[in-house]
C-alpha cells in the first residue's frame, strides 16, 4: 500500500462501541455518532446500524448522513444539529431531512423562528453549563465570552420574563468535554442545570448531554453510565449523547513513510510524507502524536517534520532502537478524529487515502483526490 495512508481498524472501533454500549445498557442513554470527527461513507455504513443516530453540524453534513441511512434502511434514524453557523437558508432543507436543531443563542432561535419554518414541539436549546472541566481554553466551550450556547443564567431570565420564544422548547443540548474518561465533571454539570433549571428542566422531553467523553476501560463507561442513570431516575427525561472522538479517535491511525534525512545542528531530521496538511491538529494544539516504532529509552533520537513548506510543520523528537533510513515506514497513532476533516491540499499535496481493516483484510474506496480533483479545486474545469 502506498503511504500516506488512513487505517481504520473496525476491531478497536468496535471495543469503543462495545464501551458506549454498556454506557448505555446501564442508563438507556441513546448514543449518536458524531460524524464531524470523522464522516467517511465506509464507516458510517458501519457505525449507522449499531447507534441510535448521527449528531451534525452543517448541511453537508446532515445531508450525508441522510443518505447513508437510508441507503442502509435505517431511514427513522435521527439527525441532531447544533451549529453557531446555521444559516436561515439552511432551515427548509434541513427540516426536509428531518433534522433536530438545538439553537446556540436565543438570537439565533428567534431569527429562525421569524422565517417560519419552525415545528412546533421539536425545538431545542443548546446551554453553556459555565463549569469547565477543560484546562486549554480552545477546547473550552465553557470558556469566558463563549460563544457556545446559552448561558444558564440567561435561560433562567428567560424563563422567568415568560419568553414567548421559549414556550416550544422540547430539549436542551450542551458539549463541555472534551476527550473526558472521568465522569465526576459530567455529574457537576448535571447537579448545575438541575438546580438552576428547577421544574422548568422536567418539563422537557430530553437532554443532549453532547460529545467528549471517552471512557477507555469498562469501570470508566460503568461510572459514566451510572452518573446518566442517577439523572434520568430523578429527572424522567430521556438522555442522549454524541460522542465523536471517543468512538474512532483510537481506531484510525495513519502510516506514513521517511522521504529525506539531514543533519542540521547535531539533530538528525527526518522527512515524513505527511504533515500539517493531513494532521493540522499536531500543528494547531502544538502536541506531538504517537509513533508506534518509537522508543523512549532508543539510543536514536531523530526530529520528525513534515513536508509542507512551514518551518513549524514539525512533529517532533522521538528516540528509536534503530537509526531512521529514508524508505523506513512509521505509524502515526490514534489519529482516527479530525485528522481527514481539517487536512487541505496545502501545498498542492493530495490527501491520504484511507481503507477500511476488518477480520477480512483491507476494503474502502480510494479517496486521494488526484490531479484531476486538484484542478477542478482551483477552477480549472
Ligand atoms: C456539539 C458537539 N457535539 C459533539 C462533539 C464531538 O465531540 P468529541 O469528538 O470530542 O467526542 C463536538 C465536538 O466538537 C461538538 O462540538
Amino acid at each position: 500500500m502506498e503511504t500516506p495512508v488512513f487505517i481504520y481498524d473496525l476491531r478497536r472501533l468496535k471495543e469503543r462501541l462495545d464501551l458506549f454500549g454498556e454506557v448505555h445498557r446501564i442508563s438507556g442513554v441513546k448514543v449518536l455518532y458524531s460524524i464531524k470527527a470523522q464522516p467517511h461513507a465506509g464507516l458510517l455504513r458501519w457505525i449507522g446500524p449499531k447507534v441510535r443516530g448521527f449528531s451534525v453540524s452543517s448541511l453537508f453534513e446532515a445531508r450525508l448522513a441522510r443518505e447513508v441511512l437510508i441507503e442502509r434502511g435505517l431511514q427513522d434514524h435521527p439527525l441532531h444539529l447544533t451549529s453557531p453557523g446555521l444559516k436561515l437558508r439552511d432551515l427548509e432543507p434541513l427540516k426536509s431531512l428531518d433534522v433536530t436543531i438545538s439553537y446556540n443563542s436565543l438570537e439565533q432561535l428567534q431569527r429562525c423562528e421569524g422565517a417560519g419554518v419552525l415545528e412546533g414541539g421539536k425545538t431545542s436549546l443548546r446551554i453553556n453549563p459555565g463549569l469547565s472541566s477543560i484546562p486549554d481554553p480552545r477546547y473550552d466551550p465553557c470558556r469566558p465570552r463563549s460563544k457556545l450556547g446559552i448561558p444558564l443564567e440567561d435561560l433562567q431570565e428567560a424563563i422567568n420574563m415568560n419568553l414567548k420564544s421559549i414556550n416550544g422548547v422540547a430539549g436542551l443540548h450542551f458539549h463541555s468535554h472534551y476527550d473526558q474518561p472521568d465522569a465526576e465533571p459530567l455529574r457537576q454539570i448535571l447537579e448545575r442545570i438541575e438546580k438552576s433549571l428547577g421544574v422548568w428542566l422536567l418539563n422537557l422531553q430530553w437532554i443532549n448531554i453532547g460529545g467528549g467523553y471517552a471512557p477507555r476501560s469498562l469501570s470508566e463507561a460503568q461510572a459514566l453510565g451510572a452518573v446518566i442513570h442517577s439523572f434520568r431516575e430523578k429527572t424522567g427525561l430521556e438522555i442522549l449523547m454524541e460522542p465523536g472522538k471517543g468512538l474512532v479517535g483510537a481506531a484510525g491511525r495513519l502510516e506514513t513513510t521517511v522521504i529525506d534525512r539531514f543533519t542540521r545542528d547535531g539533530k538528525t531530521i527526518a522527512v515524513l510524507d505527511t504533515g500539517v496538511h493531513h494532521l493540522p491538529e499536531v500543528f494547531e494544539y502544538q502536541r506531538p502524536p504517537r509513533i508506534e516504532e518509537a522508543s523512549p529509552k532508543g539510543p536514536h533520537e531523530v526530529l520528525l517534520v513534515g513536508s509542507s513548506c512551514l518551518a513549524g510543520d514539525l512533529f517532533g523528537l522521538y528516540r528509536f532502537e534503530a537509526p531512521i533510513k529514508v524508505g523506513d515506514r512509521l505509524t502515526i497513532l490514534d489519529v482516527g478524529a479530525y485528522a481527514m476533516v481539517k487536512a487541505s491540499r496545502f501545498n498542492g499535496f493530495d490527501f491520504p487515502d484511507l481503507v477500511i481493516l476488518d477480520e477480512e483484510g483491507l476494503f474502502g474506496p480510494p479517496s486521494r483526490g488526484g490531479y484531476e480533483a486538484y484542478r477542478g479545486q482551483w477552477g480549472l474545469e
